[in-house]
Parts: C-alpha cells; sequence; structure tokens
C-alpha cells in the first residue's frame, strides 16, 4: 500500500510517498481502508521533532515512520475476538495512542480506536472530529456544565480545536467570545461565536471581562492572569502552547487551584473517550457541531498541507484524501 513516511526529525521536505506492507490486524484488531486524515498539532510537532519533549524515547530518529492521528474510513476485515464492528462499517478515530499510520492507504488499531461515523456526515468532514473534536469536548467537560447564562472564551478559536470548542459551548446556549489572528475572525464568526477578538490588537486577560470558562490552546499566560479572566467559581483549561506554562500548571496548578475559586489546570487527555466521543457525536448528528473544513489535499501532497498548516492561515482543519 501507498504510505508518506519519514526518517529523521525536520521540514515537510522529509516526507515521502513509499510502498509499504498493508497491515494485518491483530484478534482484537480491526483493519480499515482510510478515505480521509486530517493534520493535527501533535502530528506538525513529531514531524519537526519540536519542541523537545516530542523526542522522549526517539532522540535522534522518529519512533514512528508514518504520522497520521485521525481516521474516517471502512473497516475491511476485523480480529477474531472483535464483535464491535463488521467489514463494511463506516467509522472515524485517533491513532494517536495506537502508534499513528493515518497517512495510509490502510490502518490497523485495536476495535475501541474507532466509533461509528455519523451518517450526516461526509469523510471529509469525519476525518476532522476525533483529536479537535475530542480535546473541545474534553476541556468544555472539565469543567462545570455549561448554561445559558454562562461565559465562555476559547482562545486559538480560529484552530481545529477551537472552532469545536466555540460550537460546543454555543450548543449549551453560553455566551462565547473566540480569539484569534484578524483574518481568523470571520471564520469564528461563522461558527457561532457571539465575539471576536484579534489576539494582535487586544490581550483578553487585560480586558477587565471575566468568563465561566477559559479554553486555551495556546496557553502562555500566568496564573495570576487566568485568575483575573474567571468569574468566581470559573475555570481555565489550558490544552495547548507553551510547554514550560503547561508544565508549570500541571505541577502545582492543582494545589494552588485548592486555595481558590477559580481553577486553572490541564486537563488529562483521553484519546476516544467512550463518553466524549458519544457526547460528540450526537452534537455532530443533531447539527449543533459541523466540522469547519479550511481546505483538502491529497495524500501526494500532504508535504504542502503541512506547510500551508504552519503557515497559521488555516481556520479549522485541513482534511487529506486517501
Ligand atoms: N492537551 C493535550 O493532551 C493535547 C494533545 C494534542 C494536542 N494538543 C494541543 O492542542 C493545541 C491546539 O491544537 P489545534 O489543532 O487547535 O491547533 P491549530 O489548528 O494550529 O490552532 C491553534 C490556533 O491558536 C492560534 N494562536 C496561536 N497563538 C495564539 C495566541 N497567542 N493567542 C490566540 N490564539 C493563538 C493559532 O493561530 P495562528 O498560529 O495562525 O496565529 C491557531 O488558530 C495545540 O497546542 C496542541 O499541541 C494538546
Amino acid at each position: 500500500m501507498k504510505a508518506i513516511v519519514y526518517d529523521d526529525y525536520g521540514p515537510p521536505d522529509m516526507l515521502r510517498s513509499e510502498d509499504v506492507p498493508r497491515p494485518t490486524p491483530g484478534d482484537g484488531e480491526v483493519l480499515v481502508k482510510v478515505h480521509t486524515t486530517s493534520i493535527n498539532d501533535y502530528d506538525w510537532h513529531l514531524l519537526a521533532g519540536t519542541p523537545f519533549i516530542n523526542r522522549i524515547g526517539a532522540l535522534r530518529k522518529p519512533k514512528y515512520h508514518v504520522l497520521g492521528s485521525d481516521v474516517a474510513g471502512t473497516v475491511t476485515s476485523v480480529g477474531a475476538r472483535v464483535t464491535r464492528f463488521a467489514p463494511g462499517d463506516e467509522v472515524y478515530g485517533d491513532m494517536s495512542s495506537s502508534g499513528f499510520g493515518a497517512f495510509a492507504e490502510y490502518v490497523t488499531a485495536p476495535a475501541d480506536t474507532f466509533a461509528r461515523k455519523p451518517e450526516s456526515l461526509t469523510f471529509e468532514q469525519a476525518a476532522a472530529v476525533p483529536q479537535a473534536g475530542g480535546l473541545a469536548v474534553m476541556a468544555i467537560r472539565s469543567a462545570k456544565p455549561l448554561d445559558a447564562e454562562s461565559r465562555v472564551l476559547v482562545n486559538g478559536a480560529g484552530g481545529g480545536v477551537g472552532t469545536f470548542a466555540v460550537q460546543i459551548a454555543k450548543s449549551f446556549g453560553a455566551e462565547v467570545t473566540g480569539v484569534d489572528l484578524g483574518r481568523k475572525l470571520d471564520g469564528i464568526r461563522s461558527v457561532g461565536a457571539d465575539h471576536v477578538v484579534d489576539y494582535t490588537e487586544r490581550d483578553f486577560a487585560e480586558s477587565g471581562e471575566a468568563y465561566d470558562l477559559i479554553v486555551d490552546t495556546a496557553s502562555h499566560r500566568s496564573m495570576r492572569a487566568y485568575r483575573r479572566s474567571l468569574r468566581p467559581g470559573g475555570k481555565a483549561a489550558l490544552i495547548g502552547g507553551s510547554i514550560p506554562r503547561l508544565l508549570l500548571v500541571m505541577a502545582g496548578g492543582r494545589l494552588v487551584s485548592s486555595y481558590h475559586d477559580r481553577k486553572v489546570s490541564v486537563p488529562m487527555w483521553k484519546t476516544n473517550n467512550d463518553a466524549d466521543v458519544t457526547f460528540l457525536t450526537r452534537l455532530l448528528e443533531d447539527g449543533s457541531v459541523v466540522p469547519l473544513v479550511d481546505s483538502v489535499y491529497p495524500l501526494s501532497d500532504l508535504a504542502d498541507a503541512f506547510r500551508y498548516y504552519s503557515g497559521q492561515h488555516h481556520t479549522g482543519k485541513i482534511v487529506i484524501t486517501v
């Protein structure tokens, strides 16, 4: 089968197309024919090998030679112990806990990596969902339930995770502010944000506004700045951004937060969490959440898709057709 492989950390030029053996599913695994996949920040950093934390256990050479987290495709065969799926089922899931590999024609993974693809979604839309949608759900469900009185701020609202977070918060009736680059603000409005802020013009943490939930995909502020921007009982869920900032909050956030009624935390990520997938699938099926697909590239142009991703132009997700 065709796969896009790399042997050394570096820019997208490291990627090349190669014929590799088609994988065979183990007893508890399924073989999925990949129709579509998408680009995630995780793939980008494993390709580049930066920041350094992405080289843990693989200092000089990448551990995974075929990247790609998100899969939308059709089950082709199943292992002897699999009862969850049968050949022909249309599925989607996040491969990042199962060795990546989605930038290829076929993948194998444990059956619980996948869920049934909502019928209402095209394969292009479905490939945009698993990792970014999963992170957005995790961030929102890590805080107390939202309602029509809630005020939510999504920092990095124009990205993959952000465009899902805005829509999920809106599905509860919350008032949502989206922060990102000026050229992404129309896209953020289009997914339902009530207010938008260009981060190059205004710092939300200095605005005097306060929120019940801040979802930050580009975290770099101090704990004090987050607390200042929260209402009593509010929470800042930091899911991406500066690694030192995230490590600091992971190390001390819980302890410090226990003295405050405004919490700052890095929620623990569990890929393909059943409860989160069920919750998000319902929102996708009833149309409350519609994946925002920025652009679509063929697998053969994966390197160009990564170049575009790194150029700060996309709003929503970049999808790859296989
Ligand atoms: N918690 C976990 O376990 C986990 C797992 C996987 C991924 N992640 C993280 O999740 C994060 C989000 O991923 P994603 O797929 O949404 O990435 P993305 O599509 O690149 O979106 C990030 C968005 O944040 C914007 N941004 C950058 N700097 C900003 C700033 N200072 N203020 C406001 N917005 C800013 C970016 O805009 P421009 O760059 O164009 O300015 C972009 O629109 C990444 O940091 C990733 O590492 C976390």
